[in-house]
């Protein structure tokens, strides 16, 4: 694997020249912060050699260097899930990649379901802490550029951009929630019992994405920051039967606050 991964970097980087230090992960529904940038180029992972590609609607599967802001960022529109029938290596492959490129920072996103109480579909929530119950992306062989073996997993989202983006929702006027994220495998979305297990082991939010590719950009010494927008609650009596197309128009609705968020915050990342 190691040698795949260094086999794509060495495509990426003479493609994508100069690869940003800063990557994003969008997530379902949250493509639109692609129009925002200028000077793109991009790369369809179809032409990535070693790449997954990406089956599932809402995600489109492409490589995009370029200005969000002020700052160039790297950006993968479209991620790998496993429920997609890929396995844990391959769902994690471009984070892999991405340190072999020079990333530092990886700003993850995703869509979920709400089960704390208080919240709102269209809330936007801070992700401070995961429970993970997919099959761990690090099992399996282990090599020493990947970084620790047993990684300590005592904050594995970067807690001064988390404070940094605190700050700048409330500069913004965007009011953001702080929480933990169940990542689950799916694909079937939670049963109403499903649901009230999650809240009680601790879950505010559940999606089936995030972790994986969190789990291996910690191991590997990049600094994580996850947000989740909230799609669907999993609340009692709030429950609604949900499609995915419900999950996409409710992500997309807040793409512009998202995209502001996002954008001064890469601005004042170290
Ligand atoms: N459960 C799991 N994944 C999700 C949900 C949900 O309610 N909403 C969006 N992704």
């Amino acid at each position: 694997m190691l040698e795949a991964i260094k086999e794509t970097a060495a495509f990426i980087s003479r493609k994508l020249d100069p690869v940003p230090s800063t990557a994003i992960i969008l997530g379902t529904g949250l493509g639109g912060i692609v129009d925002e940038m200028t000077e793109k180029q991009t790369l369809d992972y179809h032409d990535i050699p070693n790449f997954p590609v990406s089956t599932v609607e809402g995600h489109k599967g492409m490589l995009i260097t370029g200005k969000l802001g002020k700052r160039e960022v790297l950006v993968m529109q479209g991620r790998f899930h496993y429920y997609e029938g890929y396995t844990m290596q391959e769902v994690t492959f471009p984070v892999r990649v991405m340190k072999f490129l020079g990333v530092k920072q990886l700003i993850v996103s995703n869509a979920a379901g709400g089960m704390n109480p208080e919240f709102r579909v269209g809330d936007i929530m801070i992700i401070n802490d995961h429970i993970n119950t997919m099959p761990n992306p690090l099992i399996g062989v282990h090599h020493p550029e990947f970084g620790a073996r047993f990684p300590d997993m005592s904050q594995p989202y970067n807690r001064k951009i988390i404070d940094l983006a605190r700050t700048i929702a409330r500069e913004l006027n965007i009011p953001v929630r702080e929480g933990c994220y169940v990542g689950v495998t799916g694909p079937t979305l939670e049963t109403p019992k499903e649901y009230e297990y999650m809240r009680i082991i601790g879950g505010d939010a559940v999606g089936m994405s995030t972790v994986p590719e969190s789990i291996v950009a910690h191991q590997m010494g990049i600094d994580v920051f996850a947000l989740s927008v909230i799609t669907d609650l999993g609340v009692p009596g709030k429950i609604l039967p949900l499609t995915h197309q419900d999950v996409i128009d409710a992500a997309g609705r807040v793409t512009p606050q998202l995209t502001r968020l996002i954008v001064k915050l890469i601005e004042r990342l170290n």
